[in-house]
């Protein structure tokens, strides 16, 4: 069977945490608190407008959810900070297992894809500073159909741009409800558990995979298929 292999992007490939440094010359010592909000309302703010059929571009939701968080924490940031704190995120790194880890794969044959809420620009930029750009052969974004992840159509988008049927696409993501969205859309998931404390969601669904390091993912594809 072909198999093609998708990889979310923010917090499997690249570290959103990594991100805490420059928010902490920004915010002070707020900054966990801060950055852990952030994302937590980056992507229920996503999840709100997908729906609500309501879409923007990703970058909205993390700015707005930038927003609420030094609110909610009660954080002075100025227009010049919220700006440097979202040039900060547009550059993020790669996880240090990560480019091995893809090179791997590619050696296998097997066909890379990066998937993301993110826009097609946005995901390539973050690619190409993390030097692993050349490994995917193609950047699938929910932009193309105007929803956020977990709705089913962002998937059978992403098995259009593969070109392949559910079972023959891997989607791998450290993000539980993306891992729950993809399997109901009937791709097989791998569940990169970056977080050791990570606990998956108790609905009655599990991951084809689970992975605690990335270097793992090649030797368990390589087992199953
Ligand atoms: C993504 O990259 C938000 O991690 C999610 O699509």
């Amino acid at each position: 069977m072909h198999t093609a292999v998708a990889f979310d992007i923010y917090g499997t490939l690249i570290d959103t945490q990594a991100v805490l440094t420059r928010l902490s010359d920004l915010v002070g010592d707020k900054a966990p608190a801060v950055s852990q909000l952030w994302r937590q309302k980056q992507l229920e703010y996503s999840f709100r407008r997908g729906l609500m059929g309501d879409y923007c571009d990703f970058s909205v939701c993390t700015r707005q959810a930038l927003l609420f968080a030094c609110r909610q924490q009660q954080v002075e940031i100025s227009a010049a900070a919220v700006e440097q704190a979202m040039q900060a995120y547009a550059e993020l790194e790669a996880f240090a297992d990560v480019a091995a880890g893809l090179e791997s794969l590619q050696q296998q044959g097997i066909a890379l894809y990066a998937f993301s809420n993110g826009s097609k620009a946005a995901v390539r930029h973050l690619l190409e500073r993390a030097g692993i750009a050349d490994y995917f052969t193609a950047v699938v974004s929910v932009e193309d159909v105007r929803s956020f992840k977990p709705a089913p159509k962002v998937y059978q988008h992403l098995l259009r741009s593969c070109g392949l049927p559910a079972n023959g696409v891997y989607l791998v993501s450290s993000n539980p409800f993306d891992i729950l969205g993809a399997a109901h859309a009937g791709l097989q998931t791998a569940w990169l558990r970056r977080d050791p404390q990570a606990i998956f969601d108790p609905w009655d669904v599990q991951p084809s995979i689970l992975l605690d390091d990335f270097s793992d993912l090649a030797r368990q594809l390589t087992a199953i298929n």
